[in-house]
């Protein structure tokens, strides 16, 4: 029997990080050149509920029983199960290869989540509605970082830019003019879960400059959604670079994430900030076709792990 595969793009959070876990806007975009893929293979001679999962990028290869209770993939797997009310699994082989590096604000996690909950309902033989497939990855998010706001498994289910706020209907964007950004990586792995975790204390500490910060940010996010609609790059970037102050007076960015920002600036990017948890992770610069290469190039030599060039072409979707 072929295996049955699906995939899941990663994410990239363009602003409104943070405070969106506090009810204000952010606004995400999918990236679809890196993604995560869960093939199953069936094993229709072995027992019912024998469930191996292959995850080499975790250098994981172990029956399902055999790893801890909270174990993220076991409780994604779980998580699947319950919903179609099966007391156990078919016997199956589940065979996870990403190409998101984890911990750096790309949305591994919500990926992997993404990827399994599609290929295992598809086995299972009955393929879920994205709604359902986000209301699942939002629960196994829950597991990986107790308060996530439901941004990223959104963005990666869905997989058109979004404009996210808690508990209020999806509205997807109109981008007006393609807008060219680079990502780069500081190489730092960071915990969204303990970024998340330090920006709660200090807002229970001082929760009326830390709420003065989140409203600041929702502000810009419903400002960057009407320029990238009238297709404005330069206030765009504007915007972005002053979420960067903004997320810096929060305590979330680091000497690496700044020192990336400054430098991508210094050679011409329209706007900088980092993205996602911080603390580490990456960042991003607004460039143009034209200014990318200096860019890239400044960028590597002051220390960016990787790069990578995404587009996010013009689209009519508000
Ligand atoms: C993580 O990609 C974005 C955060 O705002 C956390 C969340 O929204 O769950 C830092």
């Amino acid at each position: 029997m072929p295996a049955i595969s699906a995939s899941a793009p990663g994410k990239l959070i363009l602003c409104g990080e943070h405070a969106v876990v506090y009810n204000q806007p952010a606004i995400a975009i999918p990236v679809l050149s890196l993604s995560t893929t869960t093939k199953i293979f069936a094993h229709p001679t072995a027992p019912k509920g024998e469930v191996i999962i292959n995850a080499a990028s975790q250098r994981i290869k172990e029956n399902i029983h055999v790893l801890p209770e909270d174990h993220p993939i076991r409780r994604i797997v779980e998580l699947v199960q319950a919903n179609f009310g099966l007391s156990e699994m078919p016997a199956c082989e589940i065979q996870i290869t990403s190409t998101l590096p984890i911990a750096s604000g790309l949305g591994s996690s919500a990926s992997l989540s993404i990827s399994v909950i599609r290929a295992l309902s598809e086995f299972i033989g009955h393929p879920l509605p994205v709604e359902r497939v986000n209301a699942l990855a939002f629960e196994a998010e829950e597991i990986h970082h107790g308060n996530p706001s439901g941004i990223d498994n959104t963005v990666i289910a869905y997989e058109k830019p979004v404009y996210f706020e808690r508990g209020k209907p999806l509205q997807f964007i109109s981008i007006g003019t393609p807008m060219h950004i680079i990502i780069a990586s500081t190489g730092i792995s960071a915990s969204t879960a303990l970024a998340v975790a330090g920006v709660h204390d200090r807002w229970q500490k001082d929760p009326a400059r830390y709420e003065a910060l989140f409203t600041q940010i929702g502000s810009l996010s419903r400002q960057i959604r009407q320029y990238l609609t009238q297709g404005l790059t330069k206030p765009v970037g504007e915007l972005l670079t002053r979420n960067h102050s903004l997320l810096q007076e929060m305590g979330v960015s680091c000497p690496e994430l700044d020192q990336l920002v400054n430098v991508s600036l210094a050679a011409g990017a329209l706007g900088a900030k980092l993205s996602g948890g911080g603390m580490g992770g990456n960042m991003l610069a607004l460039v143009t076709e034209e200014t990318s290469p200096t860019i890239e190039k400044a960028l590597t030599s002051a220390g960016a792990k990787f790069c990578l060039k995404v587009t996010l072409p013009a689209s009519m979707e508000g």
